[in-house]
């Protein structure tokens, strides 16, 4: 049985108080008892303070993206070693904002992705078409690519350690939430593409979904077979809203 998953992804939002009321509140408001666990990926500024404040908590710490190389000269990264160092357990890889907005390419997301894995920094692998991708009929195609260029990087046994995130483009920020049904329909697709290669990871892996994820719909989405959890932004913005995304998905796991 998989356990369920909620990250909250602020993007970049926050200022120091802002992120302390909010940690606060997410903490002091936890579902207890449930078979879900929750996340926070902050800025990496804000990185330090978080990691500060959920000592002792079960909420998980991830950062937005990772770093393909270990150190050196690559300004403006921070790699997985730094980002182990503060307490991430999480990096978030491949968002479709860093594809699309900053032209990240598979190969260089897959290269992200394994600096996660080598440094045991469990990467949520994010993937999912846009809209004339999904008018056009491309959308299990899109999705086979984006898998296909890490599993031919990483290997099927990364993903062991690993989350997936189905994100369709055209749901992200839009509040226009692809149906449970339109999003089952690609996790099952997604799994069944594994299960191609290994039945066991494909069986154990969390696919979450994410795109307009919000307290209103999030039980009908998680209430589909191979949806485990969601990745949500602006909805994790808010004390409340967060907390009843995470308890809805305590409840369908
Ligand atoms: P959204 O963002 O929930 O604001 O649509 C989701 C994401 O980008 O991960």
């Amino acid at each position: 049985m998989r356990r369920s998953l909620v990250v909250g992804n602020w993007k970049m939002n926050g200022t120091s108080e802002s992120v302390r009321q909010l940690v606060d509140g997410i903490l002091a408001g936890l579902p207890q008892g449930k078979a879900v666990d929750a996340g926070v990926c902050p800025p990496y500024v804000f990185i330090p303070q978080v990691a500060q404040q959920l000592q002792g908590s079960q909420v998980l710490l991830g950062a937005q993206n990772v770093a393909d190389q270990d150190s050196g000269a690559f300004t403006g990264e921070v790699s997985a070693p730094m980002l182990k160092e503060f307490g991430c357990q999480l990096a978030i890889v491949g968002h479709s904002e860093r594809r699309m907005k900053y032209g990240e390419s598979d190969a260089l997301i897959a290269a992200r992705y394994q600096k996660a894995i080598e440094h045991g920094v469990r990467p949520i692998l994010c993937i999912g078409e846009t809209l004339e991708q999904r008018e056009a009929g491309q959308t299990f195609d899109v999705v086979d690519e984006q898998l296909d260029a890490i599993l031919n990087q990483a290997g099927i046994d990364s993903l062991r350690h690993a989350v997936i995130a189905y994100e369709p483009v055209w749901a992200i920020g839009t509040g226009r939430t692809a149906t449970p049904d339109q999003a089952q329909e690609v996790h099952a697709h997604i799994r069944q593409k594994l299960a191609a290669q290994d039945s066991t990871v494909a069986e154990q892996v969390q696919i979450l979904y994410g795109g307009s994820v919000n307290a209103d719909n999030a039980s009908e989405l998680f209430a589909m077979a191979d949806i485990d959890g969601g990745l949500v932004g602006g909805a994790s913005l808010k004390v409340d809203s967060f907390l009843a995304i995470v308890q809805a998905a305590g409840e369908n796991s």
